[in-house]
């Protein structure tokens, strides 16, 4: 089975969101211009279900019912519906009969914030008749008969299930304008947003991009020297104390000053917790004592935990802090490279078992991210080094142009030349960010994507026991491996398998493991359970900045891969 990217929601079930309208209605209440009209006030994207259907199966609608049936029409329907119901920030303008079908229903229910368009009899048949000139479809429903009549019959066929949408805008006296103000404000009043959650850093130089989550928005803030600003922004956010700011002795040792003095002049009351460095530190145990010290300080749940520090201080603190008191506020401020571009981003939090890593956690989101580049100076060469694995990766899965600007601005990277820095980690956050909003739970399949060169990576790791290589090593290695694979399969061009591993070595990262114990690795990687069962989800590049996921890769010629690069 070939899954490309282009349709990853394939792969799974759709999101669940309150960032999605869905509108719904009888013809002639005018969905697709309040469609329209509302994408326009949010700034957001409009599908328009009708449209794509009409688009997929090049002819009108009218010409589907015929050739087709009414039901394969619905089917087609249903699938524009997942379709469009898969990324955030959409308006969806849905088919007036669509509400007909269960399964649409359902998953309109599911989906989003459903409004349905109301107009009496009277106003629909007088639209209708104006829209008729250019939709032949609408001729039918005005011919033969009493027009009128026929509406108001199906219109009362329909009510019971237009009653269900979670709200109903009376449009007879109203413009399509004065419609759309009134489903965003309906939207605002549900979900919870009013109108003072704009966007709180709209045009601000260091807004890197926005996760959109089911919980809420989160900006990704960078900058050089952002650290000094913390309070600043933290209040500009909407975050104004008491904060509980955890981190790890190294990173604690160089800039817990820093942020306690922004925090002292924007008058924010703080306090700190800190813990050694270290993978050992993300554990139970570590959570439970900073369970108790947050009992101690009597944190409330209005109250932010604040995570100064890489991946490790800020997997444990998402996880304290989805926890606490059943989720307290939750800000990143990451001080690594890894914890920049990845682990701050995305919502995933958690702790180690001694069975195995990140086996108990939460998906929470932080409220705010907040990265400043210029602490990487001090960050140690190795851990820089396979920071900069993940950016590449990012690069060679998505985005052509980053993996270029790596291959033209090497040594400018590597002397970590401020400007250029910030473009690159920034670029790469945002990638991250899209891929997480579009698919936060790991569901549709898109993040998997991000696993680029981690199926051997991870082996690697486990199978060495965490003590041999950083995880970016053994996703460098990984990334080899998974471009040999490709290349074998006739995927993966060779121009690009040379272009990544050129770009490896230049970063001083690993592209072989020789001597691994293989048979570690491949128990690791389970290659033996999954060869009769589930086959293995691979991620290949098909071309620069273009990753597919693919589940017909043999075994034998991952064994082979894992062989040459242990040679
Ligand atoms: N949640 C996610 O989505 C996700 C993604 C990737 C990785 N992770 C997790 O992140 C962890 C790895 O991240 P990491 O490499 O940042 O680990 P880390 O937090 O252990 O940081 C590595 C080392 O660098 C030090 N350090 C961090 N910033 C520094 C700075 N600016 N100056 C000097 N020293 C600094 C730390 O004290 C530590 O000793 C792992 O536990 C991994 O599981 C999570
Ligand atoms: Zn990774």
């Amino acid at each position: 089975m070939v899954e490309g990217v282009s349709n990853p929601w394939k792969v799974g079930k759709h999101s669940v969101s309150d960032n999605i309208i869905i509108i719904t209605g009888f013809s002639g209440t005018g969905k697709s211009r309040v469609g329209r009209a509302v994408a326009q006030l949010l700034g957001w994207e409009l599908v328009d279900t009708d449209a794509d259907v009409v688009r997929r199966a090049g002819k009108p609608i009218a010409r589907i019912f015929q050739d087709s049936g009414e039901d394969a029409f619905r089917q087609m329907e249903r699938q524009a519906l997942q379709e469009a119901c898969l990324s955030q920030r959409r308006v969806v303008a849905s088919g007036g009969g669509a509400i007909m079908d269960t399964a649409s229903r359902d998953l309109m229910d599911r989906s989003g914030f459903l409004v349905c368009l109301e107009a009496r009899a009277e106003t629909i048949e007088q639209r209708l008749r104006q829209e008729a000139a250019d939709k032949p479809e609408l001729r039918p429903l005005l011919q033969d008969g009493d027009p009128l009549d026929r509406i108001r019959s199906l219109k009362e066929q329909r009510q019971p299930v237009y009653a269900t949408a979670r709200w109903t805008v009376h449009t007879d006296s109203l413009s399509v304008e004065e419609v759309a103000q009134e489903v965003v404000r309906a939207w605002r009043l549900i979900s919870g947003k009013d109108s003072s959650t704009r966007h709180p850093f709209a045009g601000a130089p260091e807004l890197a991009a926005t996760v959109e989550a089911s919980s809420g928005s989160c900006p990704l803030l960078i900058g050089w020297g952002l650290l000094p600003r913390l309070g600043e922004l933290l209040h500009q956010a909407g975050i104004h104390g008491p904060l509980y700011v955890i981190t790890d002795d190294r990173v604690g040792a160089r800039y817990m000053r820093a942020a306690q003095r922004s925090l002292q002049a924007a008058e924010i009351e703080m306090h700190s917790f800190t813990f050694p460095n270290g993978e050992k530190s993300k554990s139970l145990e570590m959570a439970t004592r900073l369970y108790g010290w947050l009992a101690h300080m009597r944190a409330q749940r209005g109250h932010t935990l604040v995570a100064l520090g890489g991946g490790v201080v800020g997997d444990l603190t998402g996880f304290v802090a989805a926890t606490y008191n059943r989720g307290m506020g939750f800000v990143q401020v990451p001080t690594s490279m890894a914890a920049m571009m990845d682990a701050s981003i995305g919502g995933k939090t958690a702790v180690n078992l001694p069975e195995a890593k990140n086996l108990v956690g939460a998906f929470y989101q932080p409220r705010l991210v907040v990265a400043d580049v210029a602490t990487l100076r001090t960050l140690p060469q190795r851990e820089t080094m396979e920071g900069w694995a993940e950016a590449i990766k990012h690069g060679l899965i998505l985005d052509a142009g980053l993996f270029r600007t790596f291959e033209e601005q090497a040594d400018q990277l590597l002397a970590l030349e401020p400007e250029l820095t910030t473009d690159v980690i920034r670029r790469s956050m945002a990638i991250k960010a899209r891929v997480v909003s579009e698919d936060e739970l790991e569901t549709t399949g898109y993040r998997t994507l991000l696993n680029y060169g981690h199926t051997i990576g991870h082996g690697l790791e486990a199978a060495t026991e965490y003590g041999t290589f950083l995880h970016g090593e053994g996703v460098s290695i990984g990334m080899m491996g998974a471009a040999r694979i490709g290349q074998r399969m006739g995927v993966t061009p060779k121009e690009v398998m040379e272009r990544q591993e050129a770009i490896l070595r230049r970063f001083n990262l690993p592209v072989a493991c020789p001597g691994v114990d293989l048979e570690r690795v491949e128990a690791a990687m389970s290659l033996d359970k999954k060869a009769e069962g589930a086959s293995m989800r691979w991620v290949l590049l098909e071309g620069m900045g273009r990753a597919v996921v693919r589940s017909d890769v043999p075994q034998e010629l991952v064994r082979q891969v894992l062989r040459e690069l242990a040679g």
